[in-house]
Protein backbone atom coordinates (compact mmCIF):
# COMPACT_ATOMS: atom_id res chain seq x y z
CA UNK A 1 0.00 0.00 0.00
CA UNK A 2 1.14 3.66 -0.65
CA UNK A 3 2.42 5.33 2.24
CA UNK A 4 4.71 8.04 3.81
CA UNK A 5 7.34 6.48 5.55
CA UNK A 6 9.60 6.97 8.16
CA UNK A 7 12.71 5.64 7.90
CA UNK A 8 14.74 7.18 10.09
CA UNK A 9 14.39 10.16 12.77
CA UNK A 10 14.23 13.39 11.39
CA UNK A 11 12.46 16.87 10.41
CA UNK A 12 9.43 16.63 7.29
CA UNK A 13 11.72 16.65 4.49
CA UNK A 14 13.27 12.98 5.77
CA UNK A 15 9.92 11.16 5.09
CA UNK A 16 9.29 9.47 1.78
CA UNK A 17 6.49 8.31 -0.04
CA UNK A 18 6.64 4.84 -0.40
CA UNK A 19 4.95 1.20 -0.10
CA UNK A 20 4.30 -0.56 2.70
CA UNK A 21 3.19 -4.13 3.74
CA UNK A 22 -0.41 -3.87 4.23
CA UNK A 23 -0.64 -4.02 8.06
CA UNK A 24 -2.15 -7.45 9.40
CA UNK A 25 -4.66 -7.30 11.72
CA UNK A 26 -5.32 -8.81 15.34
CA UNK A 27 -8.64 -10.15 17.55
CA UNK A 28 -9.13 -6.76 19.27
CA UNK A 29 -8.31 -4.41 15.99
CA UNK A 30 -10.13 -3.35 12.89
CA UNK A 31 -8.57 -2.59 9.46
CA UNK A 32 -9.42 0.91 7.83
CA UNK A 33 -9.53 2.28 4.79
CA UNK A 34 -8.07 5.80 5.65
CA UNK A 35 -9.82 8.43 3.67
CA UNK A 36 -8.37 11.48 5.52
CA UNK A 37 -5.77 12.18 8.10
CA UNK A 38 -5.72 15.37 10.13
CA UNK A 39 -2.35 16.69 10.91
CA UNK A 40 -1.61 17.41 15.13
CA UNK A 41 1.58 19.06 16.66
CA UNK A 42 2.62 15.41 18.42
CA UNK A 43 3.25 13.90 14.65
CA UNK A 44 6.27 16.01 13.98
CA UNK A 45 7.71 14.93 17.44
CA UNK A 46 7.46 11.33 16.98
CA UNK A 47 9.23 11.41 13.27
CA UNK A 48 12.16 13.46 15.06
CA UNK A 49 11.68 10.75 17.93
CA UNK A 50 11.01 13.66 20.44
CA UNK A 51 7.69 11.96 22.11
CA UNK A 52 6.29 9.76 24.71
CA UNK A 53 5.41 7.41 21.87
CA UNK A 54 8.46 5.50 19.95
CA UNK A 55 7.26 3.46 17.49
CA UNK A 56 10.02 0.85 15.65
CA UNK A 57 11.48 2.30 11.98
CA UNK A 58 10.19 2.26 9.80
CA UNK A 59 6.86 3.34 10.40
CA UNK A 60 4.07 5.74 8.79
CA UNK A 61 3.14 8.95 10.84
CA UNK A 62 -0.22 10.15 11.29
CA UNK A 63 -2.28 9.82 14.78
CA UNK A 64 -5.75 10.99 13.79
CA UNK A 65 -7.65 9.21 11.17
CA UNK A 66 -11.16 8.70 9.27
CA UNK A 67 -11.83 6.04 6.65
CA UNK A 68 -13.99 2.79 6.11
CA UNK A 69 -13.84 -0.80 7.49
CA UNK A 70 -12.46 -3.42 5.38
CA UNK A 71 -11.99 -5.66 8.43
CA UNK A 72 -12.91 -6.70 11.68
CA UNK A 73 -10.92 -8.88 14.45
CA UNK A 74 -12.45 -11.83 15.39
CA UNK A 75 -13.41 -10.64 18.41
CA UNK A 76 -15.23 -7.45 17.67
CA UNK A 77 -18.83 -7.10 17.16
CA UNK A 78 -19.31 -3.28 17.71
CA UNK A 79 -18.21 -2.85 14.40
CA UNK A 80 -18.56 -4.47 10.22
CA UNK A 81 -17.20 -3.86 7.08
CA UNK A 82 -18.09 -0.55 5.86
CA UNK A 83 -19.01 2.09 8.67
CA UNK A 84 -17.26 4.80 8.41
CA UNK A 85 -15.06 5.87 11.45
CA UNK A 86 -12.44 8.29 13.43
CA UNK A 87 -9.99 6.64 14.75
CA UNK A 88 -6.85 7.51 17.34
CA UNK A 89 -4.30 5.59 16.20
CA UNK A 90 -1.29 6.88 17.37
CA UNK A 91 0.57 6.60 14.10
CA UNK A 92 0.19 4.93 10.51
CA UNK A 93 -2.54 7.72 9.07
CA UNK A 94 -0.49 8.67 6.48
CA UNK A 95 -1.28 5.77 4.74
CA UNK A 96 -3.79 4.15 2.67
CA UNK A 97 -4.51 1.10 5.59
CA UNK A 98 -4.44 1.00 8.82
CA UNK A 99 -4.72 -1.14 12.28
CA UNK A 100 -6.22 0.48 15.30
CA UNK A 101 -7.38 -1.02 18.24
CA UNK A 102 -10.99 -1.33 18.19
CA UNK A 103 -11.78 0.97 21.65
CA UNK A 104 -9.38 3.58 19.80
CA UNK A 105 -11.76 3.56 16.90
CA UNK A 106 -15.46 5.41 17.17
CA UNK A 107 -18.62 5.25 14.60
CA UNK A 108 -18.96 8.81 12.73
CA UNK A 109 -21.71 10.90 13.20
CA UNK A 110 -23.60 11.64 10.38
CA UNK A 111 -23.49 15.08 8.51
CA UNK A 112 -20.08 14.82 9.30
CA UNK A 113 -18.11 14.39 6.36
CA UNK A 114 -14.45 12.55 6.15
CA UNK A 115 -11.84 15.85 6.25
CA UNK A 116 -13.86 16.83 9.72
CA UNK A 117 -14.25 13.63 10.85
CA UNK A 118 -9.86 13.25 10.44
CA UNK A 119 -9.40 16.35 12.69
CA UNK A 120 -12.51 16.53 15.20
CA UNK A 121 -11.82 14.26 18.54
CA UNK A 122 -8.14 15.61 19.46
CA UNK A 123 -8.95 19.17 19.02
CA UNK A 124 -12.09 19.63 20.68
CA UNK A 125 -11.78 16.82 22.71
CA UNK A 126 -8.67 18.58 24.30
CA UNK A 127 -9.77 21.88 25.08
CA UNK A 128 -13.64 20.95 25.93
CA UNK A 129 -11.76 18.71 28.24
CA UNK A 130 -9.46 21.58 29.36
CA UNK A 131 -12.18 24.41 29.88
CA UNK A 132 -14.86 22.47 31.19
CA UNK A 133 -13.64 19.86 33.23
CA UNK A 134 -10.64 21.42 34.31
CA UNK A 135 -10.93 25.07 34.71
CA UNK A 136 -14.48 24.54 35.35
CA UNK A 137 -14.73 27.67 33.12
CA UNK A 138 -18.03 29.97 33.79
CA UNK A 139 -19.80 32.57 32.09
CA UNK A 140 -18.97 36.21 32.19
CA UNK A 141 -15.15 34.32 33.09
CA UNK A 142 -11.93 35.81 31.22
CA UNK A 143 -10.31 33.65 28.93
CA UNK A 144 -6.68 33.92 27.27
CA UNK A 145 -6.14 31.21 24.55
CA UNK A 146 -1.95 31.40 23.71
CA UNK A 147 -1.25 29.85 20.21
CA UNK A 148 -4.83 30.52 19.52
CA UNK A 149 -4.79 30.17 15.46
CA UNK A 150 -3.37 26.36 16.12
CA UNK A 151 -5.42 23.40 16.47
CA UNK A 152 -6.32 22.93 19.98
CA UNK A 153 -6.00 26.85 20.06
CA UNK A 154 -8.76 27.81 17.72
CA UNK A 155 -11.00 24.53 19.38
CA UNK A 156 -10.27 26.57 22.73
CA UNK A 157 -11.32 29.74 21.17
CA UNK A 158 -14.73 28.71 19.86
CA UNK A 159 -15.75 26.79 22.68
CA UNK A 160 -14.69 29.24 25.36
CA UNK A 161 -16.85 31.67 23.78
CA UNK A 162 -20.23 29.25 23.43
CA UNK A 163 -19.28 28.85 27.31
CA UNK A 164 -19.89 32.35 27.60
CA UNK A 165 -16.32 33.55 28.21
CA UNK A 166 -14.72 36.73 27.01
CA UNK A 167 -12.07 35.45 25.10
CA UNK A 168 -8.28 37.01 24.63
CA UNK A 169 -6.93 35.30 22.13
CA UNK A 170 -2.82 35.41 21.62
CA UNK A 171 -0.63 34.36 18.49
CA UNK A 172 2.03 35.51 16.10
CA UNK A 173 0.51 36.55 13.18
CA UNK A 174 -2.67 38.99 11.90
CA UNK A 175 -4.26 36.44 10.25
CA UNK A 176 -4.30 33.71 12.82
CA UNK A 177 -6.00 36.36 15.26
CA UNK A 178 -8.82 37.70 12.12
CA UNK A 179 -9.22 33.45 12.50
CA UNK A 180 -9.63 33.58 16.18
CA UNK A 181 -12.19 37.08 16.05
CA UNK A 182 -14.21 34.93 13.10
CA UNK A 183 -14.60 32.40 15.96
CA UNK A 184 -15.67 34.50 18.76
CA UNK A 185 -12.38 36.66 20.19
CA UNK A 186 -13.58 39.47 21.84
CA UNK A 187 -9.84 40.94 21.86
CA UNK A 188 -6.77 39.87 20.47
CA UNK A 189 -2.89 39.92 20.96
CA UNK A 190 -0.36 39.68 18.77
CA UNK A 191 2.50 38.50 20.52
CA UNK A 192 4.91 38.56 18.51
CA UNK A 193 4.83 42.64 17.96
CA UNK A 194 2.76 43.67 21.24
CA UNK A 195 4.02 43.03 25.00
CA UNK A 196 1.42 40.16 26.34
CA UNK A 197 1.28 41.74 30.19
CA UNK A 198 0.52 45.57 28.96
CA UNK A 199 -2.24 44.49 26.60
CA UNK A 200 -3.78 42.00 29.53
CA UNK A 201 -3.51 44.47 31.64
CA UNK A 202 -5.19 47.03 29.67
CA UNK A 203 -8.17 44.73 28.36
CA UNK A 204 -9.03 43.51 31.66
CA UNK A 205 -8.66 46.66 33.49
CA UNK A 206 -5.69 45.53 36.01
CA UNK A 207 -7.97 42.81 36.99
CA UNK A 208 -5.93 40.20 35.58
CA UNK A 209 -7.28 36.60 33.19
CA UNK A 210 -9.61 33.55 34.79
CA UNK A 211 -8.41 30.96 32.63
CA UNK A 212 -5.02 30.60 30.54
CA UNK A 213 -4.87 28.18 28.04
CA UNK A 214 -1.42 27.86 27.12
CA UNK A 215 -0.80 25.69 24.04
CA UNK A 216 2.62 26.96 23.32
CA UNK A 217 4.81 27.25 26.88
CA UNK A 218 8.28 29.18 26.11
CA UNK A 219 8.46 32.43 27.56
CA UNK A 220 5.05 33.49 27.04
CA UNK A 221 3.54 31.28 30.18
CA UNK A 222 5.09 33.25 32.77
CA UNK A 223 4.32 36.10 31.41
CA UNK A 224 0.84 35.03 31.29
CA UNK A 225 1.31 33.47 34.60
CA UNK A 226 1.74 36.61 36.40
CA UNK A 227 -1.72 38.09 34.38
CA UNK A 228 -3.65 36.11 36.21
CA UNK A 229 -6.85 37.02 38.03
CA UNK A 230 -7.23 35.67 42.21
CA UNK A 231 -8.24 32.50 41.76
CA UNK A 232 -7.62 32.06 38.09
CA UNK A 233 -7.14 28.52 36.13
CA UNK A 234 -3.65 27.94 34.50
CA UNK A 235 -4.20 25.08 31.62
CA UNK A 236 -0.96 23.39 31.20
CA UNK A 237 -1.79 21.82 27.41
CA UNK A 238 1.43 21.85 25.47
CA UNK A 239 5.02 23.49 24.54
CA UNK A 240 4.99 23.88 20.88
CA UNK A 241 7.77 26.58 21.84
CA UNK A 242 9.80 23.82 22.70
CA UNK A 243 10.69 24.89 26.11
CA UNK A 244 8.70 23.60 29.38
CA UNK A 245 8.30 26.95 31.42
CA UNK A 246 9.87 26.22 34.94
CA UNK A 247 6.99 28.94 37.30
CA UNK A 248 8.63 30.39 40.20
CA UNK A 249 6.11 28.95 42.83
CA UNK A 250 5.62 32.11 44.84
CA UNK A 251 3.16 33.33 41.56
CA UNK A 252 0.14 30.51 42.38
CA UNK A 253 0.60 31.61 45.90
CA UNK A 254 0.19 35.50 45.34
CA UNK A 255 -2.49 34.94 42.96
CA UNK A 256 -4.56 32.56 44.77
CA UNK A 257 -4.42 30.65 41.48
CA UNK A 258 -4.12 26.60 40.30
CA UNK A 259 -1.83 25.52 37.67
CA UNK A 260 -3.94 22.32 36.11
CA UNK A 261 -2.08 20.08 33.76
CA UNK A 262 -4.34 18.54 31.06
CA UNK A 263 -4.00 15.47 29.39
CA UNK A 264 -6.81 14.28 27.56
CA UNK A 265 -5.91 10.74 26.39
CA UNK A 266 -5.49 9.76 29.51
CA UNK A 267 -8.79 11.45 31.06
CA UNK A 268 -10.29 9.38 28.00
CA UNK A 269 -8.84 6.07 29.53
CA UNK A 270 -9.52 6.71 33.01
CA UNK A 271 -12.76 8.70 33.00
CA UNK A 272 -14.23 6.94 30.17
CA UNK A 273 -17.98 7.88 30.73
CA UNK A 274 -17.23 11.28 31.22
CA UNK A 275 -15.35 11.68 28.05
CA UNK A 276 -18.29 10.10 25.80
CA UNK A 277 -20.52 12.35 27.42
CA UNK A 278 -17.69 15.42 26.53
CA UNK A 279 -17.82 13.95 22.92
CA UNK A 280 -22.21 13.96 22.92
CA UNK A 281 -21.77 17.17 24.03
CA UNK A 282 -18.94 18.10 21.32
CA UNK A 283 -21.32 16.24 18.34
CA UNK A 284 -24.53 18.12 19.92
CA UNK A 285 -22.31 21.55 19.55
CA UNK A 286 -21.57 20.76 16.20
CA UNK A 287 -24.87 19.66 14.78
CA UNK A 288 -26.31 23.09 16.02
CA UNK A 289 -23.69 24.85 14.17
CA UNK A 290 -22.15 26.50 17.46
CA UNK A 291 -18.53 24.94 16.26
CA UNK A 292 -17.16 24.49 13.06
CA UNK A 293 -13.86 23.12 12.50
CA UNK A 294 -11.63 26.09 10.57
CA UNK A 295 -9.94 23.54 7.97
CA UNK A 296 -6.49 25.51 6.61
CA UNK A 297 -5.91 23.10 3.41
CA UNK A 298 -6.05 19.73 2.18
CA UNK A 299 -3.09 17.97 1.20
CA UNK A 300 -2.88 15.38 -0.89
CA UNK A 301 -0.73 12.13 0.68
CA UNK A 302 2.21 12.90 -1.17
CA UNK A 303 1.84 16.32 0.19
CA UNK A 304 1.76 14.99 3.60
CA UNK A 305 5.74 16.21 4.43
CA UNK A 306 4.90 19.28 3.43
CA UNK A 307 1.45 19.63 5.38
CA UNK A 308 3.93 18.72 8.90
CA UNK A 309 6.60 21.37 7.34
CA UNK A 310 4.15 24.06 7.37
CA UNK A 311 2.85 23.01 11.11
CA UNK A 312 6.01 23.17 12.02
CA UNK A 313 6.73 26.86 10.26
CA UNK A 314 3.59 27.93 12.49
CA UNK A 315 1.93 28.73 8.81
CA UNK A 316 -1.32 26.42 9.44
CA UNK A 317 -4.29 28.32 11.05
CA UNK A 318 -7.08 25.73 12.61
CA UNK A 319 -6.03 22.01 10.70
CA UNK A 320 -4.17 20.68 7.87
CA UNK A 321 -5.69 17.63 6.51
CA UNK A 322 -4.01 14.86 4.35
CA UNK A 323 -6.50 13.33 2.03
CA UNK A 324 -5.67 9.80 1.16
CA UNK A 325 -7.01 8.51 -2.22
CA UNK A 326 -9.64 9.89 -5.00
CA UNK A 327 -12.87 9.64 -3.16
CA UNK A 328 -15.57 12.28 -3.04
CA UNK A 329 -17.89 12.79 -0.25
CA UNK A 330 -21.63 10.71 -0.69
CA UNK A 331 -24.18 12.97 0.57
CA UNK A 332 -25.82 11.63 3.87
CA UNK A 333 -29.34 13.02 3.30
CA UNK A 334 -30.75 15.71 1.83
CA UNK A 335 -33.64 16.77 3.62
CA UNK A 336 -33.33 19.08 7.02
CA UNK A 337 -36.02 16.59 8.90
CA UNK A 338 -34.09 13.35 7.68
CA UNK A 339 -30.59 14.69 8.36
CA UNK A 340 -32.38 15.32 11.98
CA UNK A 341 -33.77 12.36 12.74
CA UNK A 342 -30.80 10.30 11.28
CA UNK A 343 -28.33 12.60 13.60
CA UNK A 344 -30.95 11.68 16.66
CA UNK A 345 -30.68 7.48 16.02
CA UNK A 346 -27.19 7.78 15.51
CA UNK A 347 -26.74 9.88 18.99
CA UNK A 348 -28.45 6.81 20.32
CA UNK A 349 -26.14 4.02 18.47
CA UNK A 350 -22.66 5.71 19.08
CA UNK A 351 -24.05 6.06 22.76
CA UNK A 352 -24.28 1.79 22.37
CA UNK A 353 -20.81 1.76 20.58
CA UNK A 354 -19.20 3.69 23.00
CA UNK A 355 -20.29 1.91 25.75
CA UNK A 356 -19.17 -1.42 24.05
CA UNK A 357 -16.11 -0.32 22.87
CA UNK A 358 -15.00 1.71 26.07
CA UNK A 359 -16.38 -0.63 28.45
CA UNK A 360 -18.76 1.68 30.11
CA UNK A 361 -22.38 2.48 30.07
CA UNK A 362 -23.48 5.80 29.01
CA UNK A 363 -26.15 8.40 30.86
CA UNK A 364 -28.72 7.10 31.79
CA UNK A 365 -27.21 3.99 32.95
CA UNK A 366 -29.86 1.36 31.51
CA UNK A 367 -30.40 -1.91 32.81
CA UNK A 368 -32.63 -4.93 33.17
CA UNK A 369 -34.73 -5.64 36.31
CA UNK A 370 -32.51 -9.32 36.60
CA UNK A 371 -29.62 -7.98 35.86
CA UNK A 372 -29.73 -5.42 38.69
CA UNK A 373 -27.18 -6.45 41.56
CA UNK A 374 -24.63 -7.03 38.77
CA UNK A 375 -24.11 -3.31 38.97
CA UNK A 376 -23.89 -2.41 42.43
CA UNK A 377 -20.45 -0.62 42.80
CA UNK A 378 -21.12 1.03 39.45
CA UNK A 379 -21.01 5.20 39.30
CA UNK A 380 -23.91 6.64 37.26
CA UNK A 381 -21.86 9.65 36.04
CA UNK A 382 -23.28 13.20 36.51
CA UNK A 383 -26.93 14.79 34.81
CA UNK A 384 -26.68 18.05 33.24
CA UNK A 385 -27.14 21.67 35.55
CA UNK A 386 -30.65 22.40 36.39
CA UNK A 387 -31.18 26.05 37.42
CA UNK A 388 -33.25 26.47 40.47
CA UNK A 389 -35.38 29.93 40.00
CA UNK A 390 -37.13 32.02 41.96
CA UNK A 391 -40.06 30.71 40.70
CA UNK A 392 -38.95 27.02 41.14
CA UNK A 393 -38.45 28.67 45.06
CA UNK A 394 -41.55 30.05 45.07
CA UNK A 395 -44.02 27.06 43.51
CA UNK A 396 -41.76 24.84 46.53
CA UNK A 397 -43.27 27.00 49.13
CA UNK A 398 -46.95 27.34 47.72
CA UNK A 399 -46.94 23.44 47.70
CA UNK A 400 -45.82 23.55 50.88
CA UNK A 401 -47.40 26.23 52.63
CA UNK A 402 -43.83 27.07 53.52
CA UNK A 403 -43.55 30.84 52.92
CA UNK A 404 -40.59 31.72 55.03
CA UNK A 405 -39.36 35.46 54.06
CA UNK A 406 -35.40 33.81 53.31
CA UNK A 407 -37.37 31.74 50.53
CA UNK A 408 -39.47 33.96 49.06
CA UNK A 409 -39.72 37.15 50.31
CA UNK A 410 -36.59 38.91 47.50
CA UNK A 411 -36.23 42.10 48.51
CA UNK A 412 -35.90 41.40 52.09
CA UNK A 413 -33.41 39.34 50.58
CA UNK A 414 -31.58 41.62 48.77
CA UNK A 415 -30.76 43.09 52.22
CA UNK A 416 -29.92 40.89 54.82
CA UNK A 417 -28.98 37.95 53.51
CA UNK A 418 -25.75 36.81 51.87
CA UNK A 419 -24.69 37.64 48.29
CA UNK A 420 -28.80 39.56 48.37
CA UNK A 421 -30.34 36.20 47.31
CA UNK A 422 -32.98 33.92 48.97
CA UNK A 423 -32.66 30.56 49.69
CA UNK A 424 -34.15 27.20 48.43
CA UNK A 425 -35.75 25.36 50.90
CA UNK A 426 -33.41 22.25 52.08
CA UNK A 427 -36.56 19.66 51.17
CA UNK A 428 -37.00 21.57 47.77
CA UNK A 429 -33.33 20.52 47.20
CA UNK A 430 -34.07 16.99 48.47
CA UNK A 431 -36.71 16.66 45.83
CA UNK A 432 -34.66 17.67 43.18
CA UNK A 433 -33.09 14.18 43.89
CA UNK A 434 -35.90 12.35 42.54
CA UNK A 435 -36.18 14.41 39.57
CA UNK A 436 -32.50 13.86 38.45
CA UNK A 437 -32.72 10.17 39.36
CA UNK A 438 -33.81 9.32 35.95
CA UNK A 439 -31.09 11.22 34.13
CA UNK A 440 -29.36 8.67 35.65
CA UNK A 441 -30.93 5.39 35.76
CA UNK A 442 -33.57 3.51 33.99
CA UNK A 443 -34.74 0.00 34.29
CA UNK A 444 -35.90 -2.13 31.82
CA UNK A 445 -38.36 -4.69 32.47
CA UNK A 446 -39.57 -2.84 36.35
CA UNK A 447 -43.45 -1.59 36.08
CA UNK A 448 -43.15 0.59 39.05
CA UNK A 449 -39.82 2.41 40.01
CA UNK A 450 -41.35 5.45 42.13
CA UNK A 451 -38.21 6.70 43.81
CA UNK A 452 -40.07 6.20 47.41
CA UNK A 453 -37.24 7.40 49.86
CA UNK A 454 -34.35 9.65 51.11
CA UNK A 455 -31.86 8.35 53.54
CA UNK A 456 -28.72 9.79 55.80
CA UNK A 457 -29.19 13.04 53.74
CA UNK A 458 -26.90 16.13 54.71
CA UNK A 459 -26.83 19.65 53.54
CA UNK A 460 -23.93 21.10 53.72
CA UNK A 461 -24.58 24.05 51.89
CA UNK A 462 -27.61 26.09 51.14
CA UNK A 463 -28.71 26.68 47.35
CA UNK A 464 -29.37 30.31 46.81
CA UNK A 465 -31.96 31.15 44.77
CA UNK A 466 -30.41 31.36 40.94
CA UNK A 467 -27.81 28.81 41.42
CA UNK A 468 -27.54 25.96 39.28
CA UNK A 469 -27.63 21.97 40.71
CA UNK A 470 -26.83 19.08 39.19
CA UNK A 471 -26.50 15.41 40.80
CA UNK A 472 -23.92 12.81 40.69
CA UNK A 473 -24.72 9.09 41.91
CA UNK A 474 -23.55 5.63 42.16
CA UNK A 475 -25.39 2.24 43.03
CA UNK A 476 -24.74 1.53 46.20
CA UNK A 477 -26.86 -1.88 47.04
CA UNK A 478 -30.15 -4.00 45.60
CA UNK A 479 -31.82 -5.77 47.98
CA UNK A 480 -34.16 -8.79 47.75
CA UNK A 481 -38.17 -7.78 47.89
CA UNK A 482 -41.20 -9.77 48.16
CA UNK A 483 -42.70 -10.62 44.05
CA UNK A 484 -38.85 -10.53 42.57
CA UNK A 485 -38.52 -7.02 43.55
CA UNK A 486 -35.98 -5.23 44.81
CA UNK A 487 -35.41 -2.24 47.11
CA UNK A 488 -32.58 -0.10 45.13
CA UNK A 489 -30.03 2.13 47.04
CA UNK A 490 -28.57 4.53 45.44
CA UNK A 491 -25.80 7.27 47.10
CA UNK A 492 -26.55 10.88 45.75
CA UNK A 493 -24.93 14.44 45.31
CA UNK A 494 -25.79 17.25 44.59
CA UNK A 495 -23.61 19.60 43.97
CA UNK A 496 -23.87 23.85 43.77
CA UNK A 497 -21.77 25.35 40.95
CA UNK A 498 -19.05 27.38 42.51
CA UNK A 499 -19.59 25.76 45.79
CA UNK A 500 -16.66 23.47 47.31
CA UNK A 501 -19.01 21.62 49.54
CA UNK A 502 -22.04 19.78 48.33
CA UNK A 503 -25.59 21.03 48.93
CA UNK A 504 -27.03 17.71 49.46
CA UNK A 505 -25.78 14.16 49.94
CA UNK A 506 -28.09 11.32 51.10
CA UNK A 507 -29.29 7.53 49.91
CA UNK A 508 -32.46 7.89 47.43
CA UNK A 509 -34.05 4.50 48.05
CA UNK A 510 -36.22 2.84 45.28
CA UNK A 511 -38.60 0.23 44.87
CA UNK A 512 -38.49 -1.77 41.85
CA UNK A 513 -40.91 -4.50 40.73
N1 LIG B 1 -2.38 18.06 26.81
C1 LIG B 1 -3.10 17.44 25.93
O1 LIG B 1 -3.94 16.60 26.25
C2 LIG B 1 -2.90 17.81 24.49
C3 LIG B 1 -3.80 17.37 23.51
C4 LIG B 1 -3.62 17.82 22.20
C5 LIG B 1 -2.52 18.63 21.90
N2 LIG B 1 -1.65 18.97 22.87
C6 LIG B 1 -0.49 19.82 22.62
O2 LIG B 1 -0.96 21.11 22.27
C7 LIG B 1 0.01 21.73 21.46
C8 LIG B 1 -0.65 22.28 20.22
O3 LIG B 1 -1.06 21.23 19.37
P1 LIG B 1 -1.75 21.53 17.96
O4 LIG B 1 -1.94 20.23 17.29
O5 LIG B 1 -2.90 22.42 18.17
O6 LIG B 1 -0.57 22.34 17.25
P2 LIG B 1 -0.64 23.52 16.18
O7 LIG B 1 -1.87 23.44 15.38
O8 LIG B 1 0.67 23.52 15.50
O9 LIG B 1 -0.75 24.84 17.08
C9 LIG B 1 0.28 25.18 17.91
C10 LIG B 1 0.53 26.67 17.92
O10 LIG B 1 1.70 26.87 18.70
C11 LIG B 1 2.32 28.09 18.30
N3 LIG B 1 3.77 28.00 18.33
C12 LIG B 1 4.56 28.76 19.10
N4 LIG B 1 5.83 28.45 18.93
C13 LIG B 1 5.89 27.48 18.02
C14 LIG B 1 6.95 26.75 17.42
N5 LIG B 1 8.21 26.99 17.77
N6 LIG B 1 6.64 25.81 16.52
C15 LIG B 1 5.36 25.56 16.20
N7 LIG B 1 4.30 26.23 16.74
C16 LIG B 1 4.58 27.18 17.64
C17 LIG B 1 1.80 28.40 16.90
O11 LIG B 1 1.08 29.60 17.00
P3 LIG B 1 1.78 31.03 16.79
O12 LIG B 1 2.55 30.95 15.52
O13 LIG B 1 0.63 31.92 16.73
O14 LIG B 1 2.65 31.21 17.99
C18 LIG B 1 0.82 27.27 16.57
O15 LIG B 1 -0.35 27.75 15.95
C19 LIG B 1 1.08 20.68 21.19
O16 LIG B 1 2.15 20.86 22.09
C20 LIG B 1 0.38 19.37 21.47
O17 LIG B 1 1.27 18.34 21.83
C21 LIG B 1 -1.83 18.58 24.16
Amino acid sequence: MKAIVCNSFGLPDSLVFDQLPEPSIGELDVLINVRACGINFPDLLIIQNKYQFKPELPFSPGGEISGTIEAVGAKIKQFKTGDRVVALCGWGGFAEKVVVKANRVFPMPPGMDFINGACTLYTYGTSYHALKDRAQLKTGETLLVLGAGGGVGLAAVELGKVMGATVIAAASSAEKLEACREKGAAHTINYSTEDLRTRLKEITQDKGVDVVYDAVGGKLAEQALRSMAWKGRYLVVGFTAGEIPQFPANLPLLKGCSIMGVFWGSFAEREPQQSLQNLVEIIGLMRTGAIKQHIHKIYSLEEAPKALEDLMNRKVIGKAVVKIGDWTEEPVATKKEVVKEVVKEIVEEIKTEFKTSLNEIPRPLRIKLADIKKYIGQPLGTTDWFTVTQETINEFANATQDHQWIHVDVDRAKQQMPEGKTIAHGYLTMSLAAKFFPELIAVDGATTAINYGLNKARFPVAVKSGSRIRMTGKITNAEDMPNNGYKLYVEAKIEVEGEEKPAYIGELLTALY
